[in-house]
Protein backbone atom coordinates (compact mmCIF):
# COMPACT_ATOMS: atom_id res chain seq x y z
CA UNK A 1 0.00 0.00 0.00
CA UNK A 2 1.60 3.29 -1.43
CA UNK A 3 -0.36 5.73 1.39
CA UNK A 4 -0.67 5.46 4.72
CA UNK A 5 -1.93 2.20 6.45
CA UNK A 6 -3.56 4.60 9.02
CA UNK A 7 -5.37 6.19 6.67
CA UNK A 8 -6.90 2.65 4.98
CA UNK A 9 -7.37 1.82 8.94
CA UNK A 10 -9.31 4.65 9.78
CA UNK A 11 -11.57 4.37 6.83
CA UNK A 12 -12.09 1.03 7.60
CA UNK A 13 -13.58 2.17 11.16
CA UNK A 14 -15.79 4.39 9.01
CA UNK A 15 -17.22 1.10 7.06
CA UNK A 16 -18.70 0.37 10.78
CA UNK A 17 -19.49 -3.53 12.06
CA UNK A 18 -19.07 -5.80 9.25
CA UNK A 19 -20.60 -8.90 8.57
CA UNK A 20 -19.24 -11.61 10.59
CA UNK A 21 -18.59 -13.96 7.35
CA UNK A 22 -16.98 -11.07 5.92
CA UNK A 23 -14.40 -10.66 8.99
CA UNK A 24 -13.90 -14.72 8.69
CA UNK A 25 -13.07 -14.46 4.89
CA UNK A 26 -10.59 -11.54 6.03
CA UNK A 27 -8.93 -12.95 8.66
CA UNK A 28 -7.98 -16.21 6.14
CA UNK A 29 -6.76 -14.49 3.36
CA UNK A 30 -4.22 -12.38 5.68
CA UNK A 31 -3.75 -15.82 7.07
CA UNK A 32 -3.23 -17.74 3.96
CA UNK A 33 -1.63 -14.53 2.19
CA UNK A 34 -4.77 -14.89 -0.62
CA UNK A 35 -4.81 -11.50 -1.83
CA UNK A 36 -8.04 -9.83 -1.84
CA UNK A 37 -9.60 -6.30 -1.90
CA UNK A 38 -9.59 -4.61 1.13
CA UNK A 39 -12.90 -3.79 3.03
CA UNK A 40 -12.82 -0.48 1.78
CA UNK A 41 -12.62 -1.43 -2.04
CA UNK A 42 -14.97 -4.49 -1.40
CA UNK A 43 -17.57 -1.47 0.17
CA UNK A 44 -16.86 0.96 -2.96
CA UNK A 45 -17.65 -1.87 -5.59
CA UNK A 46 -21.13 -2.68 -3.25
CA UNK A 47 -21.64 1.34 -4.07
CA UNK A 48 -21.10 1.10 -7.32
CA UNK A 49 -23.27 -1.85 -7.81
CA UNK A 50 -26.22 -0.35 -6.17
CA UNK A 51 -25.55 3.39 -7.81
CA UNK A 52 -25.69 1.66 -11.07
CA UNK A 53 -28.79 -0.35 -10.92
CA UNK A 54 -26.41 -3.28 -12.06
CA UNK A 55 -28.11 -6.84 -12.92
CA UNK A 56 -25.35 -8.44 -14.79
CA UNK A 57 -21.79 -8.60 -13.11
CA UNK A 58 -18.73 -10.28 -13.73
CA UNK A 59 -15.49 -10.85 -12.33
CA UNK A 60 -12.33 -11.65 -13.30
CA UNK A 61 -10.21 -13.14 -10.25
CA UNK A 62 -12.79 -15.02 -7.76
CA UNK A 63 -10.13 -16.46 -5.23
CA UNK A 64 -11.78 -17.31 -2.01
CA UNK A 65 -15.01 -15.11 -2.95
CA UNK A 66 -14.01 -12.29 -0.63
CA UNK A 67 -15.19 -9.51 -3.77
CA UNK A 68 -18.19 -11.54 -5.13
CA UNK A 69 -19.94 -11.37 -1.94
CA UNK A 70 -19.54 -7.84 -1.92
CA UNK A 71 -20.51 -7.62 -5.01
CA UNK A 72 -23.69 -10.22 -4.78
CA UNK A 73 -24.48 -8.47 -1.59
CA UNK A 74 -25.74 -5.12 -4.21
CA UNK A 75 -26.63 -7.60 -6.67
CA UNK A 76 -29.27 -8.86 -4.11
CA UNK A 77 -30.62 -5.42 -4.08
CA UNK A 78 -30.79 -4.46 -7.58
CA UNK A 79 -32.29 -8.21 -8.36
CA UNK A 80 -28.92 -8.82 -10.41
CA UNK A 81 -26.51 -11.64 -10.50
CA UNK A 82 -22.89 -12.59 -10.35
CA UNK A 83 -20.84 -14.60 -12.91
CA UNK A 84 -16.69 -14.92 -11.71
CA UNK A 85 -13.63 -16.20 -13.20
CA UNK A 86 -10.51 -17.59 -11.81
CA UNK A 87 -8.67 -20.67 -13.26
CA UNK A 88 -7.68 -21.81 -9.46
CA UNK A 89 -9.91 -24.77 -8.64
CA UNK A 90 -9.11 -24.97 -4.97
CA UNK A 91 -9.60 -21.51 -4.28
CA UNK A 92 -13.08 -21.55 -6.72
CA UNK A 93 -14.15 -24.89 -4.83
CA UNK A 94 -13.99 -22.81 -1.26
CA UNK A 95 -15.62 -19.56 -2.62
CA UNK A 96 -18.62 -22.15 -3.21
CA UNK A 97 -18.52 -23.22 0.12
CA UNK A 98 -18.64 -19.04 1.38
CA UNK A 99 -21.37 -18.58 -1.15
CA UNK A 100 -23.48 -20.80 0.50
CA UNK A 101 -22.85 -19.73 3.48
CA UNK A 102 -23.67 -16.15 2.64
CA UNK A 103 -27.18 -17.29 0.71
CA UNK A 104 -25.88 -16.53 -2.45
CA UNK A 105 -25.48 -19.70 -3.75
CA UNK A 106 -28.07 -19.02 -6.48
CA UNK A 107 -26.93 -15.84 -7.01
CA UNK A 108 -23.69 -16.44 -7.94
CA UNK A 109 -22.15 -19.02 -11.59
CA UNK A 110 -18.36 -19.35 -10.82
CA UNK A 111 -16.88 -20.92 -14.41
CA UNK A 112 -13.30 -22.45 -13.54
CA UNK A 113 -10.41 -21.48 -16.14
CA UNK A 114 -8.23 -18.90 -17.74
CA UNK A 115 -10.11 -15.90 -18.65
CA UNK A 116 -8.19 -15.06 -21.24
CA UNK A 117 -9.82 -18.37 -23.08
CA UNK A 118 -13.04 -18.17 -21.15
CA UNK A 119 -14.10 -14.44 -21.98
CA UNK A 120 -14.20 -15.19 -25.78
CA UNK A 121 -17.03 -17.78 -25.35
CA UNK A 122 -19.15 -15.35 -23.13
CA UNK A 123 -22.02 -14.01 -25.41
CA UNK A 124 -24.18 -12.12 -23.17
CA UNK A 125 -23.43 -8.27 -22.37
CA UNK A 126 -22.67 -7.18 -18.27
CA UNK A 127 -23.21 -3.84 -16.96
CA UNK A 128 -21.03 -4.15 -14.33
CA UNK A 129 -17.21 -6.01 -15.17
CA UNK A 130 -14.35 -6.06 -12.28
CA UNK A 131 -11.21 -6.82 -13.28
CA UNK A 132 -8.84 -8.42 -9.81
CA UNK A 133 -6.89 -11.03 -11.52
CA UNK A 134 -2.76 -11.71 -12.76
CA UNK A 135 -1.75 -8.12 -13.12
CA UNK A 136 0.36 -8.72 -16.21
CA UNK A 137 -2.96 -9.90 -18.04
CA UNK A 138 -4.86 -6.66 -17.59
CA UNK A 139 -4.00 -5.76 -21.03
CA UNK A 140 -5.39 -9.18 -22.26
CA UNK A 141 -8.58 -9.27 -20.40
CA UNK A 142 -9.30 -6.04 -21.80
CA UNK A 143 -9.44 -6.52 -25.46
CA UNK A 144 -12.01 -9.37 -25.03
CA UNK A 145 -13.83 -7.50 -22.22
CA UNK A 146 -14.49 -4.21 -24.37
CA UNK A 147 -17.65 -5.89 -26.74
CA UNK A 148 -18.84 -7.65 -23.38
CA UNK A 149 -19.62 -4.28 -21.44
CA UNK A 150 -23.19 -2.91 -22.42
CA UNK A 151 -23.55 1.26 -23.02
CA UNK A 152 -23.47 3.05 -19.62
CA UNK A 153 -21.88 -0.44 -18.02
CA UNK A 154 -19.25 0.19 -15.44
CA UNK A 155 -15.63 -1.14 -15.67
CA UNK A 156 -13.62 -1.15 -12.14
CA UNK A 157 -10.16 -2.83 -11.71
CA UNK A 158 -8.47 -3.22 -8.85
CA UNK A 159 -4.31 -3.17 -8.28
CA UNK A 160 -3.82 -0.42 -11.20
CA UNK A 161 -0.88 1.59 -9.08
CA UNK A 162 0.05 -1.68 -7.58
CA UNK A 163 1.94 -0.41 -4.51
CA UNK A 164 2.16 3.18 -6.30
CA UNK A 165 5.15 1.88 -8.17
CA UNK A 166 3.09 2.60 -11.74
CA UNK A 167 4.10 6.02 -11.18
CA UNK A 168 7.34 6.62 -13.20
CA UNK A 169 10.31 7.28 -11.38
CA UNK A 170 9.41 5.03 -8.88
CA UNK A 171 11.76 2.40 -6.99
CA UNK A 172 11.17 -1.39 -6.97
CA UNK A 173 12.95 -4.85 -7.85
CA UNK A 174 13.72 -5.90 -11.39
CA UNK A 175 11.43 -8.52 -11.56
CA UNK A 176 8.52 -6.40 -11.40
CA UNK A 177 9.44 -4.34 -14.35
CA UNK A 178 7.31 -6.64 -16.98
CA UNK A 179 4.19 -6.41 -14.51
CA UNK A 180 4.64 -2.71 -13.85
CA UNK A 181 4.91 -2.31 -17.28
CA UNK A 182 2.12 -3.87 -18.43
CA UNK A 183 -0.29 -2.06 -16.10
CA UNK A 184 1.00 1.49 -17.23
CA UNK A 185 0.31 0.29 -20.54
CA UNK A 186 -3.30 -0.93 -19.76
CA UNK A 187 -3.92 2.55 -18.34
CA UNK A 188 -2.72 4.33 -21.25
CA UNK A 189 -4.97 2.16 -22.94
CA UNK A 190 -8.63 2.47 -20.79
CA UNK A 191 -7.46 6.31 -20.15
CA UNK A 192 -7.55 7.01 -24.11
CA UNK A 193 -10.33 4.63 -25.26
CA UNK A 194 -12.79 7.39 -26.40
CA UNK A 195 -15.89 4.70 -25.93
CA UNK A 196 -15.00 4.77 -22.05
CA UNK A 197 -14.73 7.82 -19.16
CA UNK A 198 -12.05 6.69 -16.49
CA UNK A 199 -10.64 8.01 -14.07
CA UNK A 200 -8.08 6.28 -11.32
CA UNK A 201 -8.52 6.38 -7.79
CA UNK A 202 -5.46 6.56 -5.69
CA UNK A 203 -7.16 4.27 -2.43
CA UNK A 204 -6.61 0.62 -1.80
CA UNK A 205 -3.86 -0.36 -4.33
CA UNK A 206 -5.26 2.20 -6.97
CA UNK A 207 -8.80 1.29 -8.31
CA UNK A 208 -9.67 2.33 -11.92
CA UNK A 209 -13.88 3.03 -12.60
CA UNK A 210 -14.76 3.97 -16.44
CA UNK A 211 -18.31 4.19 -17.81
CA UNK A 212 -18.92 3.12 -21.24
CA UNK A 213 -20.16 6.47 -22.81
CA UNK A 214 -21.24 4.57 -26.30
C1 LIG B 1 -6.14 -11.02 -6.36
S1 LIG B 1 -6.86 -12.60 -6.43
C2 LIG B 1 -8.59 -12.22 -6.51
C3 LIG B 1 -9.12 -11.68 -5.20
C4 LIG B 1 -10.61 -11.47 -5.19
N1 LIG B 1 -11.04 -10.62 -6.29
C5 LIG B 1 -11.01 -10.82 -3.89
O1 LIG B 1 -10.73 -9.63 -3.71
O2 LIG B 1 -11.59 -11.50 -3.02
C6 LIG B 1 -6.51 -13.01 -8.09
C7 LIG B 1 -7.12 -14.31 -8.57
O3 LIG B 1 -7.05 -14.32 -9.99
C8 LIG B 1 -6.87 -15.64 -10.43
N2 LIG B 1 -6.30 -15.60 -11.79
C9 LIG B 1 -5.04 -15.26 -12.16
N3 LIG B 1 -4.93 -15.33 -13.50
C10 LIG B 1 -6.11 -15.72 -13.98
C11 LIG B 1 -6.63 -15.98 -15.27
N4 LIG B 1 -5.86 -15.83 -16.37
N5 LIG B 1 -7.91 -16.38 -15.40
C12 LIG B 1 -8.69 -16.54 -14.31
N6 LIG B 1 -8.26 -16.29 -13.05
C13 LIG B 1 -7.01 -15.90 -12.88
C14 LIG B 1 -5.95 -16.26 -9.38
O4 LIG B 1 -6.10 -17.66 -9.36
C15 LIG B 1 -6.40 -15.56 -8.09
O5 LIG B 1 -7.26 -16.38 -7.33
Amino acid sequence: MFYPFEMERYLETLLGERDPLLQEMEEQALKETIPVVTPTVGNFLNLLVHMNRAQSILEIGTAIGYSTIWLARAAERTGGYVTTIDLNKDRLRRSLVYFERAGLRERITAIEGDARKILPTLDSKFDFVFIDAAKGEYLDYLSHIYPLISSGGLLVVDNVLFRGWVVPGSDFAPKYERMVGGLRQFLQELCQNPEFSTTVLPFGDGVSVSRRIS
